[in-house]
């Protein structure tokens, strides 16, 4: 024995670890159909991987923000989506998540979300000492909080002693994959200067508007003292595994003040983008027109299977937004209830466990994003079915008509016959 104790001790990552389990059924032969993790299935686009091959040089540590040929890159990015930004206002980092716990590692104050929201959030805020203050989403779509909501529990955060001082944002979103009107954006944007809340603007899903003509309106734009923006390439160019991220800060003393804490935490942490990273990210935030061309084909796929799933379940009677960005859909099974609960469904715990059991079928519940677990709901990531090669993958990437091709059609005859029996 030893007095010894352990602090942050969590467990793995519910989708890391639903992944792991998911492998473990498919090595023992069962056929899953994989809806549990939140990847873009897609082959590596050709260049990304030249640029790689010419990056194996560069070996050394490099600066801690980033080399500034990459940094005026991510500056080009940002200022052709009407966020003006200079190389200094940039800070990479392997992936847009230690960037995210870097912020609220380095903001005092308790950190609102949105809830359902992504399952790292509610960790990273509590690995850093915070509160999580969870407010509900609108109705028609997910990644912010409704703002009369919103206000509510400020008040009440306040009149409890807590300090909410940070408010995370994803547009678009994960779970939900939609993203929240400009006029929404509009309204946080302002509760959050009357309130003098930090905005932290989750835009990673940004590129993969399956209507590249919806509006976008970044909180960078509408609140520009305040937010801070990461973004990264692990979803658009389906590059995870990589980690590659970027973070902007506002141009003023503020975001000065917050890079700079950002910088020496990642100094303390993981010193710098990897070299061959840095290479890469040179070329892909400078977007140029063939990689652009890949990105619109990668979204009209997205947006093919995520209507296809989002048409499945709700024939098979569940309430589900309609995704119009991303690569999900977060169904609610509550009008069928009754029906689950023959089954011996009861929330949202048991619905995960009775898809995969039962119909072969892996989602990651409701209650894995911060959502009531008695509720009736979960994320399915639906770019898991673009197929298991990347022969596959690349066929569905080219196809006019992906839901049409044989290994596409027959996971998604698979899922139709098991929601429609979970709901029979
Ligand atoms: C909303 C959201 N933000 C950030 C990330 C993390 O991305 P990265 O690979 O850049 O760390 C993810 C990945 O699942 C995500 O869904």
């Amino acid at each position: 024995m030893t007095g010894l104790g352990l602090t942050g001790a969590r467990g793995v990552s519910p989708n890391l670890a639903l992944d792991e389990l998911v492998r473990e059924r498919r090595r023992a032969g069962v056929s899953v159909v994989h809806l549990g993790f939140g990847e873009s299935r897609l082959p590596v686009f050709p260049p990304l991987a030249e640029r790689l091959t010419a990056g194996a040089t560069r070996n050394a540590y490099g600066p801690v923000q980033g080399d500034l040929a990459v940094r005026s890159a991510v500056a080009g990015y940002f200022t052709r989506r009407r966020i003006p930004t200079e190389p200094d206002q940039v800070v990479l980092a392997p992936g847009s998540k230690p960037l995210l716990a870097a912020v609220q590692m380095c903001v005092r104050g308790d950190t609102l979300l949105p809830l359902p929201c992504w399952n790292t959030y509610p960790p990273q805020a509590m690995l850093a000492g915070k509160s999580v203050l969870p407010v509900p989403i609108p109705d028609d779509c997910g990644g912010v909080p409704k703002p009369s909501a919103l206000a509510r529990t400020i008040r009440t955060a306040r009149a409890d002693g807590r300090d909410p001082r940070i408010l995370v944002l994803a547009l678009p979103d994960n779970p939900t994959g939609t993203l929240a009107p400009p006029a929404v954006v509009r309204e946080l944007c302002e509760l959050a200067r009357a309130e003098d809340l930090l905005i932290v603007s989750d835009e990673i899903y940004r590129d993969l508007l399956h209507d590249p003509e919806q509006p976008v309106l970044s909180p960078a734009e509408a609140a520009p003292e305040r937010t801070v923006v990461t973004t990264g390439l692990s979803k658009n160019l389906a590059l995870g595994g990589w980690r590659i991220g970027a973070a902007r800060f506002p141009s003023n003393a503020l975001g000065a003040g917050l890079r700079d804490a950002v910088t020496s935490f990642a100094s303390e942490v993981w010193s710098t983008l990897a070299g061959p990273m840095q290479e890469v990210a040179a070329y892909a935030f400078g977007e140029p027109a063939e990689l652009r061309a890949y990105l619109a084909r990668a979204a009209r796929l997205h947006g093919a299977l995520a209507r296809a799933v989002h048409r499945i379940v709700t024939s098979a009677g569940a309430d589900c937004r309609p995704p119009t960005a991303g690569f999900y859909v977060y169904p609610d099974f509550e009008p069928r209830r009754d029906a689950l609960f023959r089954r011996g469904v009861t929330d949202s715990a048991s619905l995960q466990h009775r898809l995969l059991a039962a119909h072969k079928i892996a989602v990651l519940g409701g209650h894995h994003h911060g959502d009531d677990p008695g509720g009736l709901r979960f994320r399915a990531a639906t770019s898991m079915l673009y197929g298991d090669t990347a022969e596959e993958q690349l066929a569905a990437l080219d196809s006019a008509d992906p839901l049409a091709l044989p290994h596409t059609a027959r996971l998604l005859d698979a899922l139709r016959e098991g929601f429609a029996e979970l709901c029979e």
